[in-house]
């Protein structure tokens, strides 16, 4: 494990692990009046792109998906019929819907399982990243170096003012998946979320909490969240070059 005292070493690639979706979400940064994970996305409901991909993974054992009580859309994908994929009801925020999965897994993994949480929204992460990801540290998270200047700004109210302009040399954008073993990430999100919930914002949020440093892992740019209707032209665009983007993220740094 990737504690302070211990430098990440890479592992060997993770022949058995689970994957986590949280997709309980509204999204109501949309404002498309249903949750984004149902948006439709080149042909499909943009999901549907996320478990597909998933389930390429090599030497996935499964994927638990925590979905809204009231969805009655997951059960139509075709990736629901997968014996591999498994649903469980989400919670309040993504850090409740993540801990529901992981309480289902516990009671079917050993303590020690690797687990990949990745958000639904994430419909294009690559297979080279997923190899860079399984092969790192125990504790490990894709994640983007900043290419622009950061600006901090003063506060929140009014017309936005710079503050500062932080060193962008140590600066990282997490994406995910973002993976941990099984009980240290569960102990982590409970601790986490019991102490200071303000602050988990993602998994590594509440790693980082319990004293780990989880190595990061930088992504291709294709792995963006869609947050804003204008990603899912992109997203469209994009998919509509899969084949090429795989061939060049397979060579260089994209
Ligand atoms: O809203 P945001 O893009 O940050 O959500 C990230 C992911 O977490 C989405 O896939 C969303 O569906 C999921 N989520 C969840 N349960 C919540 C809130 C968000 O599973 N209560």
């Amino acid at each position: 494990m990737n504690t302070p005292a211990n430098s990440p070493e890479p592992t060997p690639v993770a022949t058995s692990y689970w994957a986590i979706v949280p997709a309980a979400g509204s999204g109501k940064r949309m404002g498309a009046g249903k949750p984004k994970q149902y948006l439709p996305l080149a042909g499909k409901p943009l999901i549907a792109h996320t478990l597909e991909n998933i389930l390429q993974w090599p030497g996935l054992a499964g994927v638990i998906v925590a979905i809204a009580a009231d969805d009655s859309e997951f059960e139509h994908l075709a990736a629901a019929q997968d014996s591999r994929v498994h649903t469980v009801t989400g919670g309040a925020e993504r850090a409740d819907s993540v801990l529901a999965a992981l309480d289902f897994l516990s009671e079917r993994a050993a303590p020690e399982t690797s687990v990949l949480v990745h958000d639904a929204a994430r419909p294009m992460v690559s297979r080279k990243d997923i190899e860079s990801l399984l092969a790192a540290g125990a504790t490990a998270l894709l994640a983007q170096p900043a290419s622009d200047t950061i600006k901090q700004s003063r506060d929140k109210s009014g017309e936005p003012t710079v503050e500062q302009t932080l060193p962008r040399d140590r600066i990282w954008l997490a994406q995910t998946p973002q993976k941990a073993p099984l009980a240290v990430l569960l102990n982590a999100l409970k601790t986490g979320l019991a102490q200071a919930p303000e602050t988990i914002t993602d998994e590594a949020s509440a790693l980082e909490l319990a004293g780990y440093h989880p190595q990061l892992v930088p992504a291709c740019r294709s792995n963006f969240k869609i947050t804003h209707p204008a990603d899912l032209i992109l997203a469209e665009a994009l998919l509509q070059h899969r084949q090429t983007l795989e061939k060049l993220q397979s060579g260089t740094d994209t």
